[in-house]
């Protein structure tokens, strides 16, 4: 008889995504307000669909190099040298992959063994928490202070590394914050892998999400950290994509030779239209990216008017992404039960906060990437629910 006893050891260990969890809550559900998903409502801009229309017509439908068209590496590592300070040769040292998602899997399965140790910032994307249990490493969180603005303090660094710690996940932008770290951070980050040889895994995929004074820089194009990171973005927040699969990892020498090795045995290679979709992507105008960011911006500051309504509620002021992340705690300590209460009563869809980190308990992810109108009626019900209790 086929039973669970069939599963794999390391199956196991994983959770399913508290996101996953609340939209499979809401299934069948009627007039619901999903704030839980990361998703883009926008339809991915028209220049891009017109291009990957051409690359179906032209018969660009076939397997490509592993690492993806040369091309579009070649406009990667333009686009990384331009905007980010990071130098990587398109021939060797990118790899354009099937969505930011997939790097996750690669990079624990390349360069964590069984029993090493990788610090996972805190509240972190639940990916790389579990990619780490996947490899069969320990995935060692690293709480941030909320209280001060979510600042990396390298004694709480120092204090969780041993000799078998060989990486580092962060990713800022922050989901589930919308944290942007700044230069300070991520000098520090960058020193402390530098003295205890650890590798970085940086996920960029909201640097275009970026409000007020906020600034968005590559831990790559540190001094310390440039040998060491493998940088990762892609193309489904930022543009609108999140349906083409469609993203790149760079990084210097074995360490991209690694990741293509994995990645060829994962996907191959990615796909060839949502990869002529993505050079459209990079290489057109960049004002349909501005548009969507100013729209995500108005409905920011339209959440965080709703939140400050609300003594008991605390958040640190997201200034990237799309998500904030309010603590209800002192109203409500079980984040579980307050997104299902909501979910039943209010009809507002969210993502409780402890599937981001114990750190995250009695915390709530609302994202606003749902359209305007949607956003302010969801943070209505929630603020008119707590207000009730
Ligand atoms: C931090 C972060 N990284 C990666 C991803 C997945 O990106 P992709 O669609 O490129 O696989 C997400 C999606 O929500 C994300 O929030």
């Amino acid at each position: 008889m086929v039973n669970e006893n069939f599963s794999a050891e390391r199956l196991k260990f994983i959770k399913p995504s508290a996101i996953r969890r609340m939209i499979d809550l809401s299934a069948g559900m009627k007039n619901v307000i999903h704030l839980e998903q990361g998703e883009p409502d926008f339809t991915t801009p028209e220049h891009i669909l017109a291009a990957a229309k051409k690359a179906m017509d032209e018969g660009y439908t076939h397997y490509t190099q592993t690492p993806g068209m040369l091309e579009l590496r070649e406009a990667v590592s333009e686009k990384l040298s331009r905007e980010n300070g990071i130098d990587v040769d398109p021939k060797t040292e990118v790899v354009i992959v099937s969505g930011t998602q997939e790097t996750m899997a690669i990079a624990a399965l390349a360069f964590l063994n069984p029993g090493d140790r990788a610090l996972v910032l805190e509240p972190y994307y639940p990916a790389y928490f579990e990619d780490t249990l996947i490899a069969g490493a320990v995935p060692v969180p690293v709480p941030l202070n909320e209280k001060e603005g979510y600042r990396v303090d390298p004694e709480e660094l120092e204090k969780r590394i041993d000799s078998r710690t060989k990486m580092i996940w962060m990713c800022s932008p922050s989901n589930p914050t919308g944290h942007v770290f700044t230069k300070e951070d991520l000098e520090i980050i960058a020193e402390v892998a530098k003295k205890h040889n650890l590798l970085i895994f940086s996920d960029e995929i909201y640097e275009k999400l970026i409000y007020d004074d906020a600034k968005h820089i590559s831990i790559g194009s540190l001094p310390d950290a440039e040998d060491r990171t493998i940088t990762v973005n892609g193309f489904s927040k930022a543009y609108a994509m999140t349906g083409w699969r469609i993203g790149y990892a760079a990084a210097k020498g074995v360490l991209a030779r690694e990741i293509n090795k994995l990645h060829y045995y994962m996907v191959l290679c990615p796909s060839s239209i949502a990869q002529k979709a993505a050079l459209a992507a990079l290489t057109g105008p960049q004002d349909c990216v501005e548009k969507m960011r100013k729209e995500y911006d108005r409905r920011r500051k339209a959440v965080l008017k709703e939140l400050e309504k609300i003594p008991e509620v605390s958040f640190v002021r997201p200034k990237g992404a799309f998500y904030v992340f309010p603590d209800f705690s002192r109203l409500k300590k079980d984040d579980e039960n307050l997104a299902k209460g909501l979910l039943e009563r209010m009809g507002v869809c969210t993502a409780p906060g402890s599937g981001f980190g114990e750190s995250g308990r009695g915390h709530l992810r609302i994202s606003y990437s749902a359209p305007y109108e949607l956003v302010v009626e969801g943070i209505s019900r929630i603020v008119a629910a707590l207000n009730k209790i």
